[in-house]
């Protein structure tokens, strides 16, 4: 796979992470993109990336001219016509997309694999633009690509099984965690996340807690690296929230996923977190938080609640065939950082726990948001558990 020659079409954010991974693989690329400032950005931050590596004593001068030497920088579609696998990260766009998918296809060999970066579109749709559909694969890493070690790979209802054999071991050899999902909204990742914002933002609401509060809650007793708002603040609470949107739009406005109107306010006032210097805090010099309310019978309350809508969720993953019992857990520990996976959580609150959980929920509110998964209550009953 080292000789592999890779085409990047789109070499802004993703793109240019990703040719960075199969560069440093040993693969040759080439990163295509239509805009000739965005092709000169990606050259001159990977060259920062690169002497950053170096001052970190994780690379040497002759490490980075090799990662260097393996890129090309091209601005012509057809300069891909060689490659053995395309991986799509242009703007998320359908129409765009199969556009530039159906002239790429005239001028790559019938074997080279097709592949999107999306985060929203159905891998069904992208590849119907496509002679031969069944080159079409899902390949999605997580910003930015070469820190993540997850990727998803999403075969389509037309991807050959031997393309997404292939796929696999391709990004396996990239020294990436590939977790195999169904080509359903949101991944696996996208999908299982949603109630860490979605339930902190619910208790928000109701007045239970603060931003301060509900975050304090989730490091201190779930072992989270950031709580939910101030994860929130630092991917962008317009980026957040349009994810929550799209998943909702595309489950039929599932309540499970139906996003909050404290998150839409914020980012309609351009309070968008990290970037703007205010969200749910305020990130300017000098500027005072408020401090967490400390109330242990609080904080547990905040966190099992969250803790248990991601769980059910997880299992629901699980029970509609989105992805296998090891693939959902390793999503969640290596795409977003989760302290444990949440099926083993599951194993360790035990079924009992979970499901009570779920119903003490629903009782209280009768929405069918807060549904217990048919799995969670199936194997509590046959005292079973994920591993
Ligand atoms: P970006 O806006 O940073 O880069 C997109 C690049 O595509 C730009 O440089 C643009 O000039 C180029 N482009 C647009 N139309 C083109 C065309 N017709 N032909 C060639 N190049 C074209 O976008 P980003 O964030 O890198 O996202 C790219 C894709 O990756 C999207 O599908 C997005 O959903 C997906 N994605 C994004 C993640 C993120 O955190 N930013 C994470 C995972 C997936």
């Amino acid at each position: 796979m080292k000789n592999m020659n890779v085409g990047i079409i789109g070499s802004g954010t993703m793109g240019s992470g990703i040719a960075q991974v199969a560069a440093t693989a040993g693969c040759k690329v080439n990163l295509y993109d239509t805009s000739q400032v965005a092709l000169d950005k990606a050259k001159s931050s990977l060259n920062k990336i690169l002497l950053r590596l170096i001052e970190k004593g994780r690379i040497d001068e002759s490490e980075k001219s090799r990662i260097q030497g393996n890129i090309s920088y091209v601005n012509n579609l057809k300069e891909l016509s060689d490659s053995d696998l395309t991986i799509e990260a242009i703007v998320e766009n359908l129409d765009i997309k199969k556009k530039v998918f159906s002239e790429l296809e005239s001028h790559v060999s019938k074997d080279c694999i097709i592949a999107t970066n999306t985060s929203s579109l159905s891998i069904a749709s992208i590849a119907s633009s496509l002679q031969n559909p069944q080159r079409c694969i899902g390949i999605h890493f997580f910003n930015p690509a070469p820190l993540m070690k997850l990727v998803e790979v999403i075969p389509a209802i037309q991807t050959s099984k031997s393309i997404l054999e292939k796929s696999v071991t391709i990004i396996s050899d990239w020294k990436k965690a590939v977790a195999i999902a169904k080509d359903t909204p949101g991944f696996i990742v996208n999908r299982v996340a949603r109630p860490f914002y979605g339930e902190a933002l619910r208790i928000y609401e109701e007045g239970l807690a603060d931003f301060a509060t509900i975050d304090w809650s989730m490091k201190s007793l779930g072992g989270f690296k950031m709580g939910p708002f101030e994860l929130m603040d630092f991917i962008g609470n317009d980026v957040n929230y349009t994810v929550t949107e799209s998943v909702f739009k595309a489950f039929y406005y599932d309540p499970r996923y139906k996003p909050a109107f404290t998150q839409m306010r914020f980012a309609e006032a351009g309070y968008l977190g990290r970037k703007s210097g205010k969200g749910y805090y305020d990130y300017s010099a000098g500027a005072s938080n408020p401090e967490p309310n400390e109330n242990n019978e609080l904080a547990q309350q905040i966190f099992n609640r969250v803790l248990v809508m991601l769980i059910n969720e997880a299992v629901d993953a699980l029970h509609l065939n989105i992805a296998s019992a090891e693939d959902l857990d390793s999503a969640m520990t290596k795409g977003v950082n989760y302290p444990k996976g949440l099926l083993a959580w599951a194993d360790e609150k035990g079924m009992e726990w979970c499901v009570s959980a779920m119903d003490e929920l629903y009782n209280e509110y009768h929405e069918d948001r807060y549904r217990c998964s048919p799995l969670l209550r199936k194997m509590n009953k046959e005292n079973k558990t994920f591993f």
